[in-house]
């Protein structure tokens, strides 16, 4: 029988790809992105609070929730300011934090080391700036682990950090002194001048467990700026 109903007769058709105008390519960036200028970067201003819900605890990556175990490994403060090029406080940024077990494994679904996770372990945090620039985290000290199996390359210990205001996100890395895997990880190499700003600076204290604690300051643009991640 005849189909005369159009919108019947339109099912199971085959939509064919038509001419383009071959301009696809000039809608899209040729080349990699890279870190805002200077100039766009004074603009970098707080992430609106309202925007994001911080509950207490949440930079506590030490303990998945009140009253839990505290995770395996060295507890560790990670604390310090974030500025701009000039000393200015930048306040009210949201930084989040996100570290390795202490046998080298991410809570993270993309982690196919195999290393044994710890269910105490959070493994990522957030937490707010204050007035003046300050964050403060406790997590545990990172294990290395290892990120090229077929050269036997270890990665360093390290923090990954990232800093977030308005629409803008710089992501960095903290290192630890003295690490024997610095020396041979390209991702350390490549810091140059600014790698002795991604260590951070040791410290005594007496919080939440901790006995150590690593000072990360991060300025955001000028001479002095931490390497940011493209
Ligand atoms: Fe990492």
């Amino acid at each position: 029988m005849k189909n005369n109903n159009p919108n019947q007769s339109q099912l199971g058709r085959k939509l064919k790809a038509g001419p383009t105008d071959g301009a696809a390519e000039t809608r899209v960036p040729d080349s990699n992105l890279r870190l805002i200028p200077k100039s766009a970067r004074s603009t970098f201003v707080p992430y609106d609070p309202l925007q994001v819900s911080i509950k207490p605890g949440e930079n506590d990556l030490t303990r998945i929730a009140p009253g839990r175990s505290v995770a395996e490994g060295e507890v560790i403060e990670v604390s310090g300011r974030i500025t701009d090029e000039y000393g200015k406080p930048i306040k009210q940024v949201l930084v989040e934090i996100w570290n390795a077990n202490k046998w080298g494994r991410y809570t993270h679904i993309e982690d196919h080391t195999g290393y044994q996770l710890d269910p105490n372990f959070l493994g990522h945090g957030k937490t707010m700036t204050d007035d003046d620039g300050n964050y403060v985290f406790w997590t545990i000290y990172p294990g290395s682990y290892l990120a090229r199996p077929d050269i036997g390359r270890w990665r360093p210990a390290h923090i990954h950090f990232s800093i977030r205001g308005g629409s803008v996100r710089l992501i960095t890395q903290m290192y630890f002194k003295g690490d024997k895997n610095l020396e041979t990880d390209p991702m350390f190499i490549v810091l140059a001048e600014a790698a002795p700003r991604s260590i951070g600076v040791e410290y005594e204290t007496q919080t939440n467990g901790a006995k150590r604690g690593f000072k990360f300051d991060i300025v955001i643009g000028g001479a002095n700026a931490n390497y940011f991640e493209k």
